[in-house]
């Protein structure tokens, strides 16, 4: 594939009209985004063009048999203003990964690098220069063939749009272990972050919200006793000095935030354990004050720190603090925004000429 992207700006920018006081996630986007065809075998005429609506076919595949895949990542600017992505080549490799499991063809990875890159450049105006805000990228790949009929589409968009973000969570959160619903079972698509996987967790979410939760735990399908994720998380416990996090088994999404925390765990000495963990051993660690503390992970989270578990008939306290959490995220946050060296090289600049 030719990787000319072609650009079509749009005659006035919106930005003016952003408040960058108060912009919840997902509600605001930019005046560009980057699109793509399959047809034949082929990606073809990735563009940047202005934001607008897609013409869809009521017969689209993706709107029937589900092959819809997202990515979610986040663009940063650093001290001397210059926009930044964050290890946007792991994103890229991911979508390839649930691409595999959803029947769905690869997209090379140096053009979504590429088109993220330029997107971001065009779009810098709109990166919210606060602290614990930025522009989240959201990446995205659908079956567009107009087909009635169980089998793998033969036509898809790749899409990038961009959307500016303030900070999720700001205090503690509260998390409702589900024992009834299930998000992913062995063999299934846990791994793969597929738009189906997310829709079969809106209805426990709603109801976990309606109890007073933020998000849903997620026990394993066959027996409601392993921790696997959380709503939109993966999950780190902190016993007697340890840090421990469900393991990658198949049924819990590869956080590209999940590896980041490792390493940097790791970096600052901690040891980390990837395993399965039961519900059952962190209520006795919070009975036996072993519990230290917990957070989630995400990319539109960042780190969310864990006050309480809740499920029927009983809470676990986990803790009010979460000491190494912040510190972590203080860390991921200096490197993000170009306030701490970037020992791991996981920064990407969009300029060409800073590249
Ligand atoms: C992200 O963290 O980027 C996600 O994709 C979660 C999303 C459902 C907000």
């Amino acid at each position: 594939m030719s990787y000319n992207i072609s650009i079509t700006k749009v005659k006035e920018s919106k930005v003016k009209d952003l408040d960058f006081n108060n912009i919840p996630l997902g509600t605001t986007f930019t005046d560009h985004m980057f699109i793509c065809d399959f047809a034949n075998g082929e990606w073809v005429n990735p563009r940047i063009v202005p934001m607008g609506m897609i013409p869809t076919h009521p017969a689209a595949m993706a709107l029937h048999y589900g092959q819809a895949i997202f990515e979610g990542m986040k663009a940063y600017k650093d001290a001397k203003g210059e926009p930044m992505l964050f290890r946007p080549e792991q994103n890229a490799k991911r979508l390839n990964k649930s691409a595999d499991r959803m029947g769905m063809p690869h997209f090379p990875e140096d053009v979504f690098v590429e088109g993220v890159k330029q997107l971001v450049d065009l779009e810098h105006n709109w990166i919210p220069p606060k602290d614990g805000s930025a522009l989240y990228l959201r990446p995205f790949m659908y079956a567009d063939e107009p087909f009635i009929g169980m089998r793998a589409a033969t036509r898809f968009k790749f899409i990038i749009m961009a959307s500016p973000a303030g900070p999720l969570f700001s205090k503690p959160i509260k998390l409702w272990a589900e024992k009834q619903y299930i998000r992913a079972a062995n063999g299934g698509t846990g791994e793969a972050k597929a738009a189906g996987n997310y829709a079969a967790a809106i209805r426990p979410t709603e109801l976990a919200k309606a109890k007073g939760y933020d998000q849903v735990l997620w026990l394993d399908a066959a027996k409601h006793k392993y921790i696997q994720e959380v709503g939109t998380m993966n999950i780190f416990f902190k016993i007697n000095g340890e840090f421990i996090t469900p393991k990658l088994d198949g049924s819990v999404l590869h956080g590209i935030t999940r590896k980041s925390v490792i390493h940097l765990l790791k970096d600052k000495g901690f040891k980390v354990t990837e395993r399965l963990i039961t519900l059952q051993e962190i209520k006795e660690a919070s009975k036996n004050g072993t519990l230290e503390e917990a957070f989630g992970t995400g990319t539109a989270v960042g780190i969310a720190y864990i006050q309480e578990i809740g499920m029927e008939g009983e809470t676990i306290h986990v803790s009010d603090e979460s000491p190494v959490g912040e510190d972590i995220n203080n860390t991921l946050n200096a490197i993000k925004t170009g306030k701490q060296d970037d020992k791991f090289g996981w920064m990407i600049k969009t300029r060409k000429e800073l590249a």
